[in-house]
């Protein structure tokens, strides 16, 4: 039976801004397991940035987390903590420690007055990891050994300007890892990279992910990486999950028909693509979302009740979750009895 590590309930996050409420996420809930690595795919603006950072309250005004609970199981045989709950100065301790963050630009993420070895010494030294600077920095080279970043011992000397793209990534990874994180989130980690850069970014972390034996949530816009890398995917559209399952069963039977188009218009898992083009329609704007289901605007199989009524998460098969009023008929009946996924055009 697999354990959860984190549980989120009804996570629920809202910008305030001129323009009006911006309803970035609405209700989103989802069990992780740990070891597991858990995809977060799904078009640009649908909300995985803020789901990933809101786990850890990293939401900067004029956002603000509505609702919800993230329950953190820390320990075995203790009960879960709830992130949304504890001080300010706990969550620190668990945030880059038990919880560490890979995002997209590695250039953002260190800071260009820094060599590449003090950034990671820094990240060890905030959780007293070790005790010195120094000790970090040597720390460091063994690390950059790991993510394979030629010559640590210089490396940890020079400037992130002084690396290239690729390799300032593994340095934010090497920073990542080096508290030994019981769960990493890696938020699009390959997308401001090359194509050939990116392959071998993904490779690593899989590999690490092995070596450290940590859970990974892995955000992405594309399902090629979600079928190479991940154990479980959430697809998520307009603030909200849609589906969720494993991975075999949801890339071979997708039932949502946003999920349906997300697969056929799978990329190149090495090509760079910002936006999945070719789904006709855009998502919509968040102060305003359509009433009812969100994707009806673009679903051939909208009905009037998908134009009203918001349609409720149904376990259509054993941990394979949707919400979509087409199998609506399907809930709390036999699982035998099942039709077939919809054939969207
Ligand atoms: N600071 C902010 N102020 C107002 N709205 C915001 C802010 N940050 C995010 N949003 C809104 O929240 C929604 C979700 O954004 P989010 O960044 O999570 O999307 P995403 O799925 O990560 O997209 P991408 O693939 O482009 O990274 C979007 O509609 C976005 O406009
Ligand atoms: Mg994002």
């Amino acid at each position: 039976m697999p354990k959860p590590i984190l549980d989120v309930q009804d996570l629920t996050v809202h910008f305030y801004t001129y323009a009006g409420v911006v309803k970035a996420i609405e209700g989103v809930s989802f069990k992780i397991f740990e070891g597991e690595t858990f995809a977060l795919v799904g078009e640009t603006g649908c909300g995985k940035t803020v789901t990933s950072r809101a786990l850890t309250r990293l939401i900067e005004s004029p956002g603000r987390i509505v609702r919800g609970r993230v329950l953190y199981y820390r320990t075995e045989s203790s009960s879960p903590i709830d992130l949304l709950k504890i001080p300010e100065e706990e969550l620190r301790e668990i945030r880059g420690k038990e919880i560490a963050y890979i995002f997209q630009d590695p250039t953002a993420s260190l800071d260009p007055l820094y060599t590449n070895g003090y950034q990671v010494s820094e990240a060890m030294y905030y959780h007293r990891t070790v005790s010195k600077i120094k000790e970090g920095i040597m720390r460091a080279v063994d690390l950059f050994k790991k993510v394979l970043v030629p010559n640590p011992e210089k490396n940890v000397e020079t400037f992130p300007h002084e690396l290239s793209g690729g390799m300032r990534q593994r340095v934010v990874i090497s920073a990542a890892i080096s508290n030994n994180p019981k769960i990493v989130i890696a938020d699009e980690p390959t997308t401001a990279l090359d194509v050939t850069v990116q392959a071998q970014i993904l490779e690593l972390l899989r590999k690490l992910k092995d070596e450290y034996n940590s859970t990974v949530i892995l955000i992405t816009h594309n399902m090629g990486v979600v079928a190479e890398m991940a154990d479980r995917v959430a697809v998520m559209y307009a603030g909200k999950i849609v589906e969720l399952g494993d991975i075999f069963s949801v890339f071979e039977k997708p039932y949502h028909p946003y999920t349906r188009a997300l697969l056929r218009a799978v990329p190149d898992p090495l090509k760079k693509i910002e936006r999945l083009e070719s789904i006709p329609g855009t998502v919509p704007n968040l102060i305003n979302p359509p009433p009812g289901c969100r994707f009806h605007p673009r679903c051939p199989y909208a009905t009037d009740k998908c134009k009203l009524k918001e349609p409720p998460v149904v376990e259509i098969e054993n941990g394979h979750y949707v919400a979509c009023w087409l199998y609506e008929k399907l809930e709390g009946k036999e699982k035998t009895s099942m039709q077939q996924p919809v054939e969207v055009q």
